[in-house]
């Protein structure tokens, strides 16, 4: 695990209130209108990657899914979120604290139905980084599995909580999936910061051949 990644967001989630974060949405709207595409039975297995403190976990608690699994390198993140959610909904999740970028516990997970990640992705710049995303994702995804990736968008914003991104279109994505992943859904999204300032991003589903 990268220890200066992860006292960076550990500091962050113990500096800030999650709805001080900015990106913290109170409906995770965009996700949740690509997850209604995913032809999915409640029962299989959601992974939310560089989940943070994301309200996307209590939307999929509190629609019955059944299999959710949280997973990021700040467990001050993870922490949070499981103090909101609750003992009864926190059970409800499994809780895995890992670097997308050198995984140990992630890549032992199979047969993942969905595979979402928001704001993850355009934090790693390193060619190196990317494809350890990337094998990690291919090994997990079930056939026909879905992927959801936010990242900001080519008009967005060049930097995160002091951290340089890389910014995509649906292109790009797409190139950087390959070809057994086929581009089903995407679309621009801008979100509005605490602060009320604006951050365009870009949202895409593929699912797996
Ligand atoms: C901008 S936040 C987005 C959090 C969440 N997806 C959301 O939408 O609220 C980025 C998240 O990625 C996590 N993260 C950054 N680098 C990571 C890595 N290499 N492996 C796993 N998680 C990482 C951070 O801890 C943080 O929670």
């Amino acid at each position: 695990m990268d220890n200066s990644i992860k006292d960076h967001w550990n500091e962050i989630y113990g500096a800030l209130d999650t709805d001080e974060l900015t990106w913290y949405e109170e409906i995770p709207a965009p996700s949740v209108k690509l997850l209604s595409k995913c032809h999915i039975d409640k029962d299989e297995t959601i992974l939310d990657v560089g989940a943070g403190a994301s309200t996307f976990i209590d939307y999929l608690v509190n629609h019955g899914f059944k299999n959710i699994i949280a997973a990021d390198i700040s467990e001050i993140a993870l922490n949070k979120l499981k103090e909101r959610l609750g003992k009864e909904k926190e059970s409800a999740v499994r809780w895995i604290v890992d670097d997308i970028t050198r995984p140990v516990h992630i890549q032992n997970l199979r047969d993942i139905a969905v595979w979402h990640d928001r704001a993850v992705l355009h934090f790693l710049l390193e060619e190196e980084q990317q494809q350890m995303y990337l094998s990690t994702l291919r090994k997990v995804i079930k056939k026909s599995g879905y992927v959801i990736v936010a990242a900001f968008s080519l008009e967005g914003a060049k930097k995160c909580s002091g951290l340089e991104v890389k910014n995509y279109d649906q292109n790009m994505m797409a190139k950087f999936l390959g070809e057994d992943f086929i581009l089903i859904e995407y679309f621009d999204y801008v979100y509005y910061m605490p602060s009320g300032k604006p951050r365009p991003y870009i949202y895409t589903l593929f699912q797996k051949k």
